[in-house]
């Protein structure tokens, strides 16, 4: 539907100058400008005039944000051309260039790749390759510097650890382009160079590695087309004489290299007049993607540009979509907390963007409106979830109040912070029997019955792909048991498939129906279109009816089922292995850029979503929500400013001066994200704003800051007014939800707590100390690992290497560690008379999760298993004469400092008190003979010393005995101490720790080492 322009926006759509930035706020028109311009260029006479030289579609050229928007400004154009009776060129429009800007640098790069002598078909890796890419170049990188002993990095790693190293390095490769201009700035501290030397060393060969495959990721996309661009004066040309007029709406996210490209496009600053000419278009107050890597700054700075005389800045200052009171909540609000200085000096940074009071644009329609509502939460003692569970019912109360109103569902919207809490507000509104509709950034192809039909589809191309046919045959499609799954596999290696209809087993009715669909619809591959292939799949096997049994969940599966099914018939043209790559790549886009339009047009269901993905919308009721979510608070391990790097230092409870100063800069930073965020947030709704929760708030929540610039005070369920700009008065209304809203909470039968009267009669156990963060723990594992092999310490607990896995036959499941694992937790749990199953599942879940479940017949075996181990140590006698002395105490959790800062960690597995003293015991599990015990025994020496010694020094009392008791043999090994052992004990001990701090490499005397090791199957150690 076509509106009439406004001046300003008129002086947009039929403007002549040739480079243009509209800056203006929420609501303005700005994408409804953006199409008017198209539809003018394009020849269509737009506020009474029509342009002298119409161009033509193909030289239009328009970036947004996301799929959904391009689509959506796609269907605006063809409808607007329908309207205007251009009905050559509506049925065209999907030829046009709309499209993110990942589709916009994808053509280029393919287009120009013969020219750059590169691959002519460039393939885009998924998300998960690139990732993977992406951490072997990172580990490459390291080793390598590693091994050229490369300054800094090793001693980087002696004190951070690997892992830490790692998160650090994998943090910068994601900043891309960034991170080259970090390195280019220098001037760092040295462990960030060093790190920062190693990161471009790791990007230079994650770039080669990609054109050696002739492979592109979503950040090289970018970057390259943007190189391209720079270098390449042939493309930069032809693409300048290709394309009139490039479009970008939502300019404020664009990141720096997006910027670079359009200038380079347009030659800004230049003076010619044969490039591309811009149209860029945002609202700065909106920049919140800020973790995507888009920069208030660049906006920033392209307006600077633009003003200095190489562009033109349009401003737009009405607002068309919001009603005056949300307007002058907007104002009241997000107006102010925008405005607010964050430094004390009140020296705004570039990234603090000015408030624009938003102005009515039509008078007569916006004037009059409902209250903004604001719903409060009294008091109530279960913290924060009970106040959104109390939150959630009064919005499904207010919705349906709304809906009887005759406010459609597809109308309303609930946006929040984050997507932590929205299946509560989802669940709350179902109960209320509100259809909602909630598709998180990446969630449709992860949904349980997409996965289904892609590995369907995966089975139909190609059966002898064993994964994609045992997961056919698992699905809802075929539905056969894990059992089942393992007789096919033990019937033989695979391809399964040419031997299905061979294998033994009780369900081979289901297996072979299973077997003929495959085959049928096999049959019809590539000859009937691909919907009707599926459509076929679903109504023979039964998938429909499946769906049909799912409770509420249905709705939304089967509407996700008819999705999918659409999308199959658009791609009609290519084979089933073309669909299937292009979901993948459709998967993979939608992972980077997010959604928008929360539904299908015909869907009257109420959205859930983020405000981040709410950009650019609108909805006639709009629930803010979840205003007392504080921000994150997660600590990274390296800080990233704009031309600052600065790591963690885990030894120190004081960060350095530097770190600090760039940590404050990037909270400043965030603070003012958070502030536009609210702005998006409060400028979605055309008619009515519900902002909740408001009421006993902490000062970080939004909800604090909102309740305080509207004092709020007590006020409940009244009307507060409040003096209007220019004149007037304007209100809000507050509604105070009440707690018998509440849905009752009956007790869940569970645990009996242990009352303190209980506590009280246990005895004391060994109190753990607490030490200063990052002390050099060393554990009596580690004593073990130097015991045997020093190279392998230094690899393992002086550079903090991950050991690499060997290939092991067998089952994944119940390696000899995990099995330990999961009897010493139970053992710590048991309780005499207890049911023994409950805890080894729980453990299992805990320590095994891949392991397979206790209704399969591996299952069953491995649980019979630990059954048996863990029954044979509280049964036996000797354990018992332990575990039974007064004051006996499992698992206990140690400290024992040996300097400042200095010591040993580690678990005793039980410990007791006998009139001679200590009783100390181990428990081991792993097959060991009668033969081969004494030679174990002396195995585990260190570890005994390293308890013995804690224990003696924690609990100030002598140690009597200390057992190993091998649980899968049942036999014990008992060391009765006499008094003058001790000393040499300790020296031993002290020598030990300096062998550890020293770090010497030295190889193993001990040869049978290396038949096992990790660091020589990959080759890091030659081994003895
Ligand atoms: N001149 C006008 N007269 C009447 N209505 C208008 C006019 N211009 C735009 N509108 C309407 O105002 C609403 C908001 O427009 P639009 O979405 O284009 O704003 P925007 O500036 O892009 O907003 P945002 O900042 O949220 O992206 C739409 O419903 C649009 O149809
Ligand atoms: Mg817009």
């Amino acid at each position: 539907m076509s509106t009439t322009p406004t001046a300003h926006q008129l002086a947009v759509i039929e403007g002549t100058d040739r480079h243009l930035l509209v800056a203006a706020g929420a609501g303005s028109g700005k994408t409804a400008t953006v199409i008017n311009r198209l539809l003018y260029l394009l020849g269509v006479p737009i506020g009474g005039r029509t342009i002298a030289t119409p161009v033509t579609l193909e030289r239009l050229a328009a970036i947004t944000f996301t799929i959904p928007a391009a689509a959506e400004l796609k269907r605006k154009l063809r409808e607007r051309l329908r309207e205007a009776g251009r009905t050559d060129l509506a049925w065209r429009a999907d030829t046009a260039r709309i499209g993110t800007i990942h589709s916009f640098c994808g053509e280029v790069l393919q287009e120009f790749a013969l020219h750059q002598d590169a691959s002519p078909s460039i393939s885009v890796l998924q998300e998960g390759d690139t990732r993977a890419l992406v951490g072997e170049s990172a580990r490459d990188a390291l080793v390598a510097a590693v091994e050229a002993g490369h300054p800094g990095i090793t001693d980087l790693l002696s004190r951070r650890g690997q892992k830490d190293v790692d998160e650090a390095l994998l943090q910068l490769l994601n900043q891309g382009d960034r991170l080259r201009q970090l390195a280019a700035v220098g001037n760092q501290h040295p462990d960030e160079t060093a790190l920062i030397a190693v990161a471009v060393a790791a990007l230079d060969l994650l770039e080669q590695r990609l054109r050696d495959g002739g492979t592109v990721d979503f950040d090289r996309m970018l970057t390259w087309t943007r190189d391209l661009l720079t270098s390449d004066d042939y493309a930069r040309r032809t693409l300048q004489r290709r394309i009139h007029t490039l479009i970008i709406d939502e300019f404020q996210d664009v990141d720096p290299v997006q910027w670079e490209m359009a200038r380079l496009l347009g030659e800004v600053g230049s003076g010619r007049t044969d490039t591309t000419r811009l149209l860029l278009v945002g609202d700065p107050k909106q920049s919140v993607y800020r973790f995507r890597g888009a920069d208030v700054a660049t906006w920033r700075a392209v307006e600077r540009i633009f003003a200095g005389g190489h562009g033109t800045v349009v401003p737009l200052n009405e607002n068309f979509r919001s009603t005056a009171p949300i307007l002058d909540f907007v104002a009241a609000t997000a107006g102010r907390l925008l405005d607010t200085p964050l430094n004390e000096t009140g020296v705004r940074q570039d990234y603090e963007i000015n408030f624009a009071r938003l102005e009515v644009g039509q008078p007569e329609r916006q004037s009059e409106g409902p209250n903004v509502e604001l719903i409060a939460v009294p008091p109530l003692d279960g913290g924060v979830d009970q106040i959104r569970a109390l939150e959630a019912e009064a919005i499904a109360r207010r919705a349906v109040a709304l809906h009887a109103d005759g406010v459609g569902w597809r109308e309303m919207a609930l946006l929040f912070p984050t997507w932590s809490s929205s299946g509560l507000y989802q669940d709350t509104l179902r109960r209320h029997g509100v259809p909602t509709y909630l598709r998180r950034d990446e969630g449709f192809y992860e949904r349980r019955e997409i996965m289904d039909q892609i590995v369907a589809l995966q089975a139909v191309r190609d059966p002898t792909d064993d994964l994609a046919l045992t997961g056919f045959l698992r699905s809802p499609f075929v539905g056969v048991r894990d059992e089942t799954l393992l007789a096919i596999a033990l019937a033989g290696a695979g391809p399964y498939w040419p031997r299905l209809r061979q294998v033994e087993c009780a369900e081979r009715e289901l297996l072979h129906h299973g077997v003929a669909l495959l085959e049928r619809a096999s049959a019809l591959r590539d000859r009937v279109p691909h919907d009707v292939l599926l459509a076929g799949l679903l109504e023979e096997s039964g998938y429909w009816a499946h769906l049909a049994l799912l409770g509420p969940e249905r709705q939304q599966g089967i509407a996700n089922l008819r999705k999918f099914l659409a999308l199959a018939r658009d791609h009609a043209e290519g084979s089933l292995g073309d669909l299937l790559r292009s979901i993948a790549a459709e998967r993979d886009r939608e992972d980077r850029v997010g959604d928008a339009r929360l539904h299908g047009e015909e869907d009257d269901v109420v959205t859930l979503t983020t405000i981040h993905s709410a950009k650019g919308l609108q909805w006639e009721a709009v629930f803010w929500c979840d205003l007392v979510r504080g921000p994150s608070n997660k600590i990274p391990k390296i800080l990233v400013g704009r031309g600052q790097v600065a790591l963690k230092d885990p030894e120190v409870k004081t960060q350095s001066d530097h770190w600090e100063a760039l940590a404050g800069e990037l909270k400043n930073e965030e603070s003012a994200e958070r502030a536009r965020l609210a702005y998006v947030a409060s400028t979605r709704a055309k008619k009515y704003l519900i902002v909740s929760p408001l009421g006993g708030e902490k000062p970080v929540h939004m909800a604090k800051f909102v309740g305080e610039q509207l004092k709020l005070g007590e006020a409940t369920d009244v009307a507060l007014t409040y003096p209007k700009h220019g004149g007037g008065e304007w209100s809000v209304t507050v509604t105070m939800a009440d707690p018998a809203w509440l849905p009752a909470n009956d007790a869940a039968p569970g645990l009996v707590p242990i009352g303190s009267d209980a506590l009280d009669t246990l005895p004391q156990p060994l109190v753990p100390i607490s030490v200063p963060a990052g002390a050099p723990l060393h554990s009596a594992s580690e004593a073990l690992v130097l015991a045997r092999c020093e190279r392998k310490h230094w690899f393992r607990h002086v550079l903090g290497f991950i050991e690499p896995a060997q290939a092991r036959g067998g089952p994944s499941f119940g390696a000899a560690t995990t099995r330990g694992q999961i009897v010493h937790e139970v053992l710590e749990r048991h309780q005499v008379g207890q049911d023994l199953e409950l805890l080894i599942e729980a453990a299992i879940r805990e320590e095994d999760p891949t392991a397979p479940g206790p209704d399969s017949a591996d299952g069953k075996a491995y649980r019979q298993e630990l059954r048996q181990v863990i029954e044979s140590v509280t049964s036996d006698a000797a354990y018992r004469e332990v575990a039974d002395l007064p004051g006996a105490r499992r698992e206990l959790r140690f400290v024992y400092l040996t300097g400042p800062g200095e010591g040993w960690q580690g678990t005793l597995d039980l410990a007791a008190r006998n009139d001679q003293g200590q009783v100390l015991l181990d428990v081991k599990t792993g097959k060991v003979s009668e033969a081969d015990l004494e030679h174990r025994t002396e195995h585990y020496r260190p570890q005994q010393e390293v308890y013995t010694l804690a224990a003696r020094a924690i609990a100030g009392k002598r140690v009597a005995e200390f057992r190993f008791h091998f649980a899968e043999s049942g036999t014990q090994v008992r060391h009765v101490y006499m008094e003058d052992e001790l000393v040499p004990m300790a020296e031993r001990l002290a020598e030990q720790v300096v062998r550890m701090e020293s770090g010497a490499p030295e190889l193993t005397r001990h040869p049978e080492e290396c038949e096992r090791c990790g660091f020589k199957t990959v080759g890091w150690c030659p081994g003895v």
